[in-house]
């Protein structure tokens, strides 16, 4: 087992319970021929995310977010550094029942109906076949889409905004504690963002815990708890709204653009 002993001591309050810590994380690709060119993505990232937060990861494109929310779920391994993800290393076996995942540009069955794809996704985490019947449409009803397009379209015939639903419904499928979403807003028009943001503050008021990526700073100001700024792969700051721009009186927008220098 990993040592953790570099990693930030617990907090002692229970909201204040964390639920991502990492320490130092560092990820370099290897890319080229001979695999000798180098991209640091992710430099030396300590930070934390507290249970039932909803917690924002800024960063322009190419900044290291996906990066971060693969090193996290275990998609990639880091360089070096650490990690805990619900106080256990990344990685742990027993953790992955516990989060649910929406990926950047997912990539989902294009032959199977919505319906299909998440009981194929419930399988996956042996969730037994009547307990899906029970809880697949509960999780349309949650994300917006009716059992009609569910079960009768396939996923190819599905607009962006109805593959963000389901990518949505089949990340809580499992019921999960924590949910990462990458990206989950990007592509779709003012009411699609709308209803996602509706379905975070949903799981908000169920307690989850949230970390989603985002470049759409409108949305990261209406929903977030805490956010954190990323730039080149160098975290640049973190905390709450008002600890950030408290004394600056500007805009979220105002002063992402002062911390990336643009
Ligand atoms: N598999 C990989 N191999 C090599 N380089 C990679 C790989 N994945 C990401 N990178 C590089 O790492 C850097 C960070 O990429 P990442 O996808 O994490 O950024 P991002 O903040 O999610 O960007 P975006 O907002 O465009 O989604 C980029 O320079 C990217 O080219
Ligand atoms: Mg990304």
């Amino acid at each position: 087992m990993k040592s953790t002993a570099n990693l930030p001591t617990e907090p002692t309050t229970v909201e204040q319970r964390s639920v991502v810590e990492t320490s130092q994380l560092t990820k370099v690709y290897r890319t080229g021929f001979w695999m000798n060119q180098k991209i640091a993505s992710l430099k030396n990232c300590s930070l934390r995310v507290h249970q039932g937060e909803t917690f924002g990861l800024l960063g322009p494109n190419g900044a290291g977010k996906t990066t971060l929310l693969k090193l996290l779920l275990s998609i990639v391994r880091p360089t070096s550094g650490r990690g805990l993800l619900l106080g256990k290393p990344l990685g742990d076996r027993a953790t992955k029942q516990k989060i649910g995942y929406l990926p950047e540009n997912a990539y989902f069955y294009d032959y199977l109906t919505g319906w299909e794809f998440l009981q194929f996704t419930a399988g996956l985490f042996q969730i037994p076949t009547e307990m899906q019947r029970q809880r697949i449409p509960l999780l349309l009803e949650l994300v917006g889409l009716s059992q009609s397009a569910a079960k009768n379209k396939q996923l190819r015939q599905y607009s962006k905004g109805m593959l963000q639903r389901i990518g949505v419904a089949q990340a809580i499928i499992n019921d999960p504690e924590v949910v990462f979403l990458d990206e989950p807003m990007s592509g779709l028009d003012p009411m699609g963002r709308y209803q996602i943001r509706e379905i975070i503050l949903s799981l908000q008021a169920q307690g989850k815990t949230i970390f989603f990526n985002s470049h759409i700073l409108s949305d990261v100001e209406k929903i977030c708890d805490r956010i954190a700024i990323l730039n080149a792969g160098e975290l640049l700051c973190i905390g709450s709204l008002d600890e950030l721009l408290g004394t600056e009186n500007i805009s979220l927008e105002e002063f992402f653009m002062q911390q990336v220098g643009n």
